[in-house]
């Protein structure tokens, strides 16, 4: 059995995902990645196939990694996916398919794993700071995350008997295509709503786009050195913020409710919509 520090990454052939994977590589880890579809990382580098979503995949991942390691440095969960538009005309398999990925799959996989991590790992989670600040036409991506901070908090306090850290890592809007998929799958899923109830909301979706192309995606490369800092630190944060995100997820939730409700619906421009 190989005893150097190997690491499961999940969503690996996304933006984030693979600069992580080439960072973690660059520091002499042994990495799998979690792929749903075909790649290829170069040396040292382990493709596993792993859809989070399918409880016989992320057992059959497991069982892959711990047929050749018999423990991991960390697990870190950054696959992910945005549901985005109003709730009223999101379908449910949408809305389904944002809690599977984002939410169940982080659960699922820290289950199949664990035992390769009781040894000395520790579980990464990559959350967003919609997790703390609930977005308008965010509210499943919102839910999402949130509900995967509240689990990395439980687990954190579950896990600690044997000390394993639990670690969210929160970056800022960083330029991958998880907007363009986002954008298309809304598309896509607003050809099915009623042409009436869409109308509806035709400013708060122009306000919504205007306020997406205002904001300046930072790079992968800052979110994949904040995992990779939380994968080496010693005693890792509970918590790394990238960019906005230390802004966003730190000073709004402190702020009284009004103030913050008024800020955020400045920000995404639906002050003044009227019905
Ligand atoms: N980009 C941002 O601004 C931003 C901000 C805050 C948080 N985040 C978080 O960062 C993480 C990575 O996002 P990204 O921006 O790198 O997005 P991305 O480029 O779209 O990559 C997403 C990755 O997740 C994978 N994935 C989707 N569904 C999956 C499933 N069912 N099973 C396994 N893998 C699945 C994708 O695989 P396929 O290639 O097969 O689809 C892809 O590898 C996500 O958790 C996201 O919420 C991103």
């Amino acid at each position: 059995m190989a005893e150097a520090r190997a690491v499961l990454v999940t969503g690996s052939t996304g933006g984030i995902g693979r600069a992580t994977v080439g960072l973690l590589r660059r520091r002499d880890f042994i990495v799998y990645a979690g792929a749903r579809r075909r790649a290829d990382f170069g040396p040292g580098v382990h493709v596993v196939p792993l859809d989070v979503t399918n409880p016989e995949s992320v057992a059959a991942a497991a069982k892959r990694v711990a047929a050749e390691v018999d423990r991991l440095w960390a697990v870190i969960n950054n696959a992910g996916v945005i549901v985005q538009g109003p709730l009223e005309l999101i379908p449910v398999d949408e809305w389904r398919r944002q809690l599977e990925v984002n939410t169940l799959g982080p659960a699922s996989v820290i289950r199949e794993f664990l035992p390769l991590l009781r040894p000395g790992g520790r579980i990464v989670n990559v959350g967003a700071p919609t997790g703390r600040v609930a977005m308008p036409l965010l509210a499943a991506l919102s839910a999402s995350k949130a509900g995967l901070e509240a689990m990395s908090n439980a687990l954190r306090l579950e896990l600690a008997p044997w000390k394993i850290p639990v670690v969210l890592i929160e970056p800022g809007t960083t330029r991958t295509e998880i907007f363009a998929r986002a954008g298309a799958a809304a598309d896509a899923a607003m050809q099915h709503a009623d042409p009436a109830r869409v109308r509806l909301y035709r400013a708060h979706l122009t306000a919504y786009e205007k306020a997406m192309a205002r904001f300046e995606p930072g790079p992968v490369d800052k979110v994949a050195e904040a995992i990779v800092r939380a994968v080496e630190a010693r005693r890792p944060k509970r918590r790394y913020a990238v960019a906005e995100a230390r802004m966003l997820g730190g000073i709004l939730p402190k702020l009284p409710a009004g103030l913050r409700d008024r800020i955020l619906t400045n920000a995404v421009g639906l002050n003044g919509i009227e019905p």
